[in-house]
């Protein structure tokens, strides 16, 4: 899903951002404690900070476990039905306790796939809630204070975006900015479209400006986020385009790094990787999700693209005069998905040569085209895929990082793990290093670093002294 390459940070040191940003009524005559939980894509986890944000100005102050919060969130996630589960599981959780006062809440995209529904599932619950109606939630928190016991927001037919007067970001170097809602492509497996509503973009003047406020914050990293970001279109007359943007947000001073996620193959134009090549604050990685690399099957899942035109658009990347690190979400075992289709998903694997890839089993999703499709592939079946894929991409990971040692690279600190003076960052093409420094206090730092060995997920070498 395009978090990135996952290893184990022990901390990262979140939170410091919030004495940052809190303003200046927040603990002042506390109305109660929220505590919020966050499933799903980095889009939930901004929402989250953007949604803590809304009740800190509220006078609400963070708690970290529900049994201290008289406002209890959940920010949910419905792309698979394990995700879906887990929020209900989690939701059970209070069947046996009375209220009492407190609220519990069900936000994003479970709650606007369900709706009311979840009243009559889990009838404790206050508040349902989808993004597409997040600008709503200042009004609804006021309903629910003034005593009314059930709130929704189910509305996606709204132009609006979500624009808080302060996030509470989570990380305090690299922080999320959101420049298109929603999604208006129409993959049959997918609930997004109906999860999130329509595509609503950003006005480019919004997206600098909070791009310049971010870096008078400190923060030196943004990550443009999007269901699909280089959909973005700009709407004010300025009709920005989204390689433009890229450069105009690359440009802000005290911004280093800008990352842009996801981009869906259809709108990958060469314009984005020109920009990657001419400005360096453009980091060097593009998540491109496949899903399959068989023309029949990308087909049935309407993703509007042939195997071919995908592996140009590889082409396009590989030839750069950049080395951009290319990552890919797979789905295996889709509706009718034959083992020459598979066939052909592995040899597009070889072909890429991804540096990164998510990969999933099919889940049928309720009110998606692909639900009612005949010819459904058995569990065992998906899961013997899935192994082939992952067992592949991994030999093609261990390759590839393999290639990278004795190189430098900068990295922004992010955590420091177990070891001592072993520190851990992620380089312009997202891979994470760790290494040793004899140097204290990197957290937050650029800092140049020797690979010295490599596993298929991080890199792992020791600081340059400069
Ligand atoms: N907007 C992004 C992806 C959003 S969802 C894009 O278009 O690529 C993240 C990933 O979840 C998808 O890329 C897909 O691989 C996976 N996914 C979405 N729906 C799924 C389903 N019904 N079953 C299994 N995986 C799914
Ligand atoms: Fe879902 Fe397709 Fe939209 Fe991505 S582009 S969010 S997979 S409908
Ligand atoms: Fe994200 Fe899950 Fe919704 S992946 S867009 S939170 S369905």
């Amino acid at each position: 899903m395009g978090k990135g390459f996952d290893i184990g940070l022990e901390a990262l040191a979140a939170g410091s951002a919030t004495a940052r940003e809190t303003p200046a009524n927040a603990g002042s005559g506390a109305r109660g404690t929220f505590f919020l939980e966050t499933f799903g894509c980095q889009m939930n986890d901004h929402d989250s900070e953007k949604v803590a944000g809304v009740l800190l100005a509220r006078g609400y102050r963070q708690v970290q476990s529900p049994e201290a919060a008289s406002v209890i969130l959940y920010n949910t996630c419905s792309i698979r039905e394990k995700a879906a589960q887990k929020v209900f599981s989690r939701l059970g959780e209070f069947r046996a306790q009375p209220n009492e006062g407190r609220m519990i809440g069900v936000l994003g995209c479970l709650a606007q796939q369900e709706g009311e529904d979840i009243f009559e599932r889990a009838p404790w619950v206050g508040l349902v809630c989808g993004s597409a109606s997040y600008s709503k939630l200042p009004e609804l928190l006021a309903q629910w204070e003034a005593g009314q016991r059930r709130v929704t927001g189910l509305e996606t037919d709204t132009e609006e975006t979500f624009e808080t007067e302060m996030t509470r970001r989570d990380n305090p170097w690299r922080a999320y900015l959101t420049i298109i809602e929603g999604c208006d492509k129409a993959c049959s497996y997918c609930v997004v479209p109906y999860t999130r509503g329509p595509e609503r973009s950003r006005s480019s003047a919004a997206v600098l400006a909070e791009a310049r406020q971010l870096a008078d914050l400190g923060y030196t990293e943004i990550q443009l986020l999007g269901q699909t970001v280089n959909s973005y279109r700009d709407p004010s007359p300025r009709g920005m385009r989204f390689a433009e943007l890229l450069l105009a947000a690359a440009e802000v001073p005290g911004i280093r790094r800008v990352r842009f996620t996801t981009s869906h193959p259809r709108d990958f134009t060469p314009d984005i990787v020109q920009a990657i090549e001419a400005q360096p604050a453009v980091c060097e990685h593009v998540h491109l999700p496949v899903q399959s690399g068989s023309t029949r099957v990308l087909r049935a899942m309407q993703r509007t693209y042939t195997r071919e035109e995908y592996l140009e658009k590889i082409a396009l990347l590989r030839s750069a005069r950049r080395a951009i690190s290319v990552t890919t979400d797979f789905i295996v075992g889709f509706p009718g998905e034959t083992e020459e289709d598979f066939q052909e998903t592995l040899s597009l694997l070889e072909a890429a040569q991804f540096d990164g890839a998510f990969s999933f089993k099919y889940s049928p999703r309720p009110n998606t085209p692909a639900q009612t499709m005949a010819d459904a592939i058995p569990e065992e079946e998906k899961s013997r895929r899935l192994a082939m894929l992952l067992e592949k991409q991994r030999e093609i990971q261990t390759a590839r990082n393999a290639a990278l040692v004795g190189q430098r690279f900068e990295v922004l600190v992010e955590g420091k793990s177990r070891r001592q003076n072993q520190w851990a960052g992620r380089t312009s093409s997202n891979r994470m290093v760790n290494f040793t420094s004899p140097v204290a206090g990197l957290l937050g730092q650029y800092v140049q670093v020797q690979v010295s060995s490599a596993g298929p997920n991080s890199l792992a070498g020791e600081a340059v002294q400069e």
